[in-house]
């Protein structure tokens, strides 16, 4: 993503700089950025001088001949690359995991065993699996704003600009023959469409154990340095016409209309590189006051209330390996985000990133009071001040009712008994009744699947303290009631909701369900498990959604405002859009990570270092045995570098979630890793993007090339790919 134009200065000034530089001044050292397609032109000259080697018409064009056509979005929020003419797509090993998971059991474990189809025969069908090509990315903002003023309300904009893009993506589908969304850009002031087309019949072709796939586990999750190939392979089908088709035993391997060549000639810290794929969401031009609300509420809660969480949540894993099977997907998923927002917290504030927000606010100030074309601007950041600050307590109330009680697991599947009061309330006949009312339990049942109920209470102890930590006002009067009965003592009011909810087991709720009578609601109402759902979404709709709600219809306008007034006073400087789960490129280079100007880190890691690591009493350090054979023979085939087995690197692009398993590509264009994660501080860079600390990790190809030969006999596989060393 941002690369580097290194200007000398002198130590004091580099020292003040570092403090001082508004965001985003165009700083001397790097090049943040994730470019729209058709809008690469602005970056040409420097992706030239810093190490791009091909015209800028062959990674975007719309002749069909473009590497956007090789670059697809995988699923819902994943990123795949096309390596051979047949379809076939890489991506991330923990982008293929539900896929994984879908296929695994009947004695089946791909997650121990890994999976490598011999030929096209085992490929295996994985329903409701998608990916999606790019063929032409398209201005529309004229014909979606056209004459809508700028200080028009965003409610008033937002209905005129729904039927237009409604309008405009059937003209457009129509004269292209391929489906199209349009997103808005900016914060709403330009409107892109992209032209698309979604393939549905997807396979499952090669899967790394986890002992490869996801080695490290969380504890080397947002971690620089890093020993996981986070890859897996899955192939693309297509009807007998090479278009999208339901799937069908009869289907082809698709025939893109281009692949990735892959460059194993080796690389080195310097080298240009790029990551193509699709960033789901940034926030790079928030003001300071918005940012307060992220670093000094929403990612302190979060963090405190998952800490809690997940130390229940570890101990009883580790006492019973039931418990353990149980949640560990969903440790995996609750530990991702506390992991990334205590690296965003530590990043931010280390940058002071709020300090240099109010900086550049007022360099705008002045800039707003001087400017005739746009009177609307001067007024913005009083307005965003007092909107953000109006929310302060409503906004940290949230947050505690989402991540601590509602982080609750049997509160959270209360809910549920409200539904079935709706539908006991409804007049129904007995019959049609308890017809609504089983399936309601049916539907629910899936919740026990991967539920404990002891892991659960111990949870609710520890949360619901962390919640009454707040001030009385913030805390709905049943909370305190039940305090009062229980004279605090927490294990008491726990063992009470537990042993008496209808939620406690899977059995209890459907055996209450199936003789119930309209008269029995009683029971309903007054679960205890209910009632602190029940209290809880009353105090939030009545105390706290209205402010917030009157805050997301504000912000999202003046914001929008302010970003239009931000690119009319820096008129030369280009700017890119956030993130949006729109194709992107980022471009930068091969970089190692010194964070605190101690020894630093190497760009690169090896599988030395990995076999180094392992250690059988954890499950997530141990090595596969054939891992550790070939390792120890030095069996790499064609792709180890003087006897040695890169295993992944980094780089200065800027990525986001959702970047996962883009294509990293060098100056040519040409495939050298898989992009899937960043390292720990760096994650600010969803608000700001610092050169000194912001990295995007991938797998090296090399390896990914290695484990599919060597470790999973699945040379057939490399046969179809191109592969150049040059
Ligand atoms: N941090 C990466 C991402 O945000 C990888 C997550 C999967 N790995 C894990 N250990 N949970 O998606
Ligand atoms: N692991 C992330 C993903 O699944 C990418 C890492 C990041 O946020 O940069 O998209």
């Amino acid at each position: 993503m941002f690369k580097s134009i290194t200007v000398k200065k002198s130590l004091a000034t580099a020292v003040l700089m570092a403090g001082l530089m508004p965001c985003w001044q165009p700083s001397a050292i790097a090049k943040e950025g994730m470019w729209l397609p058709p809008s690469l032109s602005s970056q040409e000259r420097e992706m030239k001088a810093a190490g791009l080697q091909i015209a800028i018409d062959k990674i975007y064009n719309e002749n069909g001949t473009g590497l956007n056509n090789a670059v697809v979005l995988f699923g819902k929020g994943c990123t795949g690359e096309i390596i051979s003419s047949k379809g076939l797509l890489l991506t991330n090993h923990h982008c293929g995991y539900s896929s994984a998971q879908a296929l695994s059991g009947d004695g089946k474990d791909f997650f121990a065993d890994g999976y490598w189809a011999k030929d096209f025969k085992e490929e295996l069908p994985c329903k409701g699996l998608t990916v999606t090509f790019i063929r032409k990315i398209q201005n529309v903002t004229d014909r979606i704003l056209q004459d809508i003023a700028d200080t028009v309300a965003n409610d008033i904009r937002d209905s005129i600009v729904k039927v237009r893009v409604a309008l405009a993506e059937k003209e457009i589908a129509k004269e292209s023959g391929y489906e199209v969304l349009i997103k808005p850009y900016f914060k709403g002031n330009e409107y892109w469409a992209a032209i698309h087309e979604t393939f549905r019949d997807i396979r499952f072709v090669g899967f790394p154990p986890n002992g490869i796939g996801a080695f490290g586990g969380d504890e080397e999750n947002w971690m620089w340095p890093r020993h996981t190939g986070d890859f897996s392979i899955f192939r693309v089908y297509a009807g007998a016409d090479n278009k999208p088709a339901d799937y069908s035993p009869d289907n082809k391997p698709y025939e893109s209309p281009r692949h990735f060549t892959i460059n194993t000639g080796g690389i080195k810290e310097g080298d240009f590189t790029m990551v193509y794929g699709f960033p789901g969401t940034t926030n790079e031009y928030i003001s300071s006051f918005a940012l307060k609300h992220v670093y000094s509420i929403a990612d302190p809660i979060s963090i405190e209330a998952r800490t809690r969480k997940l130390d229940v949540w570890m101990t009883h894993m580790k006492a019973d390996r039931n418990i353990f099977i149980k949640y560990t997907a969903k440790r995996a998923s609750v530990a991702n985000g506390w992991k990334k927002w205590q690296g965003e917290v530590t990043g931010l504030k280390l940058n002071n990133v709020t300090g240099k927000k109010e900086i550049y606010e007022r360099e705008f100030t002045k800039w707003a009071a001087a400017d005739k074309t746009m009177p609307w601007a001067d007024d913005l950041l009083p307005r965003m001040k007092k909107a953000a600050e109006g929310v302060d307590k409503e906004k940290t109330e949230y947050q505690y009712i989402k991540e601590a009680v509602l982080g609750i697991e049997i509160v959270q599947h209360a809910a549920i008994i409200g539904k079935m009061l709706a539908v006991m309330r409804a007049g129904l006949a007995q019959d049609t009744m308890k017809d609504s009312l089983l399936s309601l339990v049916k539907a629910g049942e899936g919740f026990y699947k991967n539920y404990d109920l002891a892991t659960d209470r111990d949870v609710f102890m520890s949360l619901m303290t962390y919640y009454l930590q707040q001030p009385p006002e913030a805390i709905p009067d049943h909370f305190k009631k039940s305090q009062a009965i229980y004279a605090g003592n927490m294990q008491r009011w726990a063992d009470m909701v537990f042993n008496k909810s209808l939620l406690s087991n899977r059995q209890k709720l459907s055996a209450w369900a199936t003789n119930a009578t309209p008269a029995d609601s009683a029971a309903l109402i007054t679960d205890p498990a209910w009632q602190i759902y029940d209290a809880i979404d009353n105090h939030n709709k009545q105390k706290v959604q209205p402010a917030l709600k009157e805050y997301n219809k504000e912000m999202p306008y003046l914001e929008r405002l302010y970003m239009k007034a931000q690119m009319a006073q820096n008129k030369n400087k280009v700017f890119y859009p956030d993130a949006n789960l729109t194709l992107r490129l980022a471009w930068g280079k091969i970089k190692g990570l010194d964070p605190d100007g101690q020894a630093g880190y190497s760009w690169q890691t090896t599988l030395d270092e990995a076999i180094a690591l392992d250690d059988t009493s954890k499950e997530i350090f141990t090595v596969p045995a054939k891992l550790k054979e070939l390792h120890q023979r030095k069996d790499y085939g064609r792709w180890s570098e003087k006897g040695v087995m890169p295993l992944a690197f980094i780089a200065t692009n800027h990525t986001t979630g959702g970047n996962s398993g883009s294509p990293v590509l060098n100056g040519k264009g040409q495939l050298i890793g898989t992009n899937f994660d960043r390292a720990n501080e760096g994650t600010m860079s969803d608000y700001y993007f610092d050169p000194s600390r912001c990295r995007n990790i991938s797998v090296d190809i090399r390896y990914t090339l290695f484990i599919i030969e060597k470790f999973g006999g699945a040379g057939w596989l490399i046969d179809e790919m191109d592969i150049v060393t040059k």
